[in-house]
């Protein structure tokens, strides 16, 4: 394995690799690599000839407010963990490397990303779809793997790839979760211990919303009685948003007819945390 910083360069190995025929997997991070992160770098190492792992933490993804300048990092970990699982480039570029000081292009999935995460981060997945399609560009890969945890981030980048006719497999995987429930997350460092100690919480009313809705509640009262489950056993959380939504649209569903996502932000000390989950009615 090696790190590669340069884009030109990436993408002269890139073409390389295309014309001598090898199948390029991609899977872009944010690094500070957990077993979530690992598990999509074992999948694409399956599938693939040439395996490029990104780890950036891409800077118009984040809005005024929001943690860029705490995001954890750890480069050293990351590369011993990509080695491990066998990545042949470790693609972590600069802010400076990624954008050129006019840069002035971007992408937008504007209803997709109506809802969600997109109200409460106006301008993520725009940063999101950018950053994506120019890993796209420079790794020419033919799939690029992305966790499940992200729902929203993997229908707005299946709507991108349709839309614009990218040449790309978009592939999602499971949550990897705790033992306890938690979602993995590279923000669970955030956590204080008693934080930590209620956040299973947050899967824990996925479930109980996914049980309601299995009896026949509908999304008005599926959302209510989740809202009191999560100010019972997660007083300190404040919620971002609970939502019940089409799985591939990510529009909000007022009566169930089909199979529906579940889907949750909350903050926690200095944590937001979401997490989201899939309810099929096996139609
Ligand atoms: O899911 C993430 O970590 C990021 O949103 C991604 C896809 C690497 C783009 O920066």
């Amino acid at each position: 394995m090696y790190c590669e910083t340069s884009p030109a360069a990436l993408q002269h190995s890139a073409l390389t690799w295309r014309a001598q025929g090898r199948v390029v997997g991609l899977v872009p991070t944010m690094g500070y690599w957990h077993e979530g992160h690992l598990s999509l770098v074992r999948w694409a190492r399956e599938h693939c000839d040439t395996l490029v792992a990104s780890v950036f933490v891409n800077p118009t993804q984040f809005g005024p407010n929001e943690d860029l300048s705490k995001y954890p990092a750890d480069l050293e970990r990351d590369a011993a963990l990509a080695q491990e699982a066998g990545v042949d480039v470790l693609f972590c570029p600069t802010k400076d490397q990624m954008y050129g000081p006019d840069h002035d292009t971007w992408i937008n999935v504007p209803a997709v990303a109506a809802h969600l995460c997109g109200r409460s981060r106006p301008t993520h997945f725009q940063g999101v779809a950018t950053i994506v399609c120019k890993l796209f560009n420079l790794a020419l890969p033919a799939f690029a793997v992305f966790g499940e945890k992200d729902w929203q981030q993997l229908a707005l980048l299946r709507a991108m790839v349709r839309d614009l006719n990218l040449p790309v497999r978009i592939e999602g995987r499971p949550i990897v979760r705790e033992s306890d429930g938690l979602a993995m997350s590279s923000r669970n460092v955030y956590l204080t211990a008693q934080e930590r100690r209620v956040a299973p919480h947050i899967h824990a009313g996925l479930k109980f919303l996914a049980d309601a809705a299995r009896k026949g509640a509908q999304p008005a009262e599926l959302i209510e009685r989740t809202t009191a489950y999560y100010a019972q056993h997660i007083p300190t959380g404040q919620l971002d948003y609970l939502d019940v939504v089409d799985p591939v649209r990510i529009q909000p569903v007022q009566t169930i007819g089909g199979d529906i996502l579940a889907a949750v932000a909350l903050r926690l000390g200095k944590a937001r945390l979401i997490d989201n989950m899939y309810i099929s009615y096996g139609k």
